[in-house]
């Protein structure tokens, strides 16, 4: 990682709370998965000041691939634009402003193989039923706030692993963290 990157994130790190971000094992684990997988098409719910998305970009960068990220939030998505710019990541993204679910619904026409769920807590259900068509087979998908917003995320994470589709497992990061993976073939077992 770039000095600058590490700065920023450091930096970013001091207000953390404010903006709802990741924690920096989190953030860790994320830019390392993506590089294990290497990802080339990753797609974020829930931007914020672009903490996780800064880590996200760092790894694409040795993958060769790019992230679509999405917040309603415009004044957040500004921030983490700058921040972006700073790092030299601004090729590496397309920041979408809007509701997640209505923006993947309506604008976004490609399929991914690696998806960071971290919007609001409530309707992660209903993201899930927009992400799985367009997550390729051998896709993964990550989801935070698993056990610190258990109740709320319930309906999602009792859907995603009765799914015969996904290989699941919670992790014990900070808050919790869902990873999934898409099976290459169906209802295999
Ligand atoms: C937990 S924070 C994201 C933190 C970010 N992933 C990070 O670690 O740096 C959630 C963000 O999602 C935004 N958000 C919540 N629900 C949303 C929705 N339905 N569509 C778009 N953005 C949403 C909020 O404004 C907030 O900035």
């Amino acid at each position: 990682m770039e000095t600058k990157t590490a700065e920023i994130l450091e930096k970013l790190e001091k207000t953390s709370d404010e903006f709802w971000n990741v924690s920096h094992q989190t953030g860790n684990f994320i830019n390392m998965l993506i590089k294990i997988k290497n990802a080339q098409n990753v797609l974020e719910l829930g931007t914020s000041n672009g903490y996780s998305g800064l880590w996200i970009a760092d790894a694409l960068k040795e993958t060769g691939g790019h992230l679509t990220t999405i917040e309603f939030w415009e004044k957040r998505q500004c921030l983490a634009r700058e921040y972006f710019k700073e790092c030299g990541f601004t090729d590496l993204a397309t920041f979408k402003i809007g509701q997640a679910y209505d923006v993947i619904k309506d604008e976004i026409k490609e399929e991914f193989d690696f998806v960071f769920i971290d919007a609001n807590k409530q309707e992660y259900l209903s993201f899930f039923e927009v992400i799985d068509p367009i997550l390729k087979p051998g896709g993964v998908i990550l989801a935070d706030n698993i056990t610190s917003h258990s109740k709320k995320v319930k309906p999602f994470v009792d859907a995603i692993s009765s799914n015969k589709d996904y290989q699941v497992q919670i992790l014990d990061l900070p808050d919790g963290l869902l990873t999934a993976y898409k099976k290459q073939e169906k209802n295999n077992g």
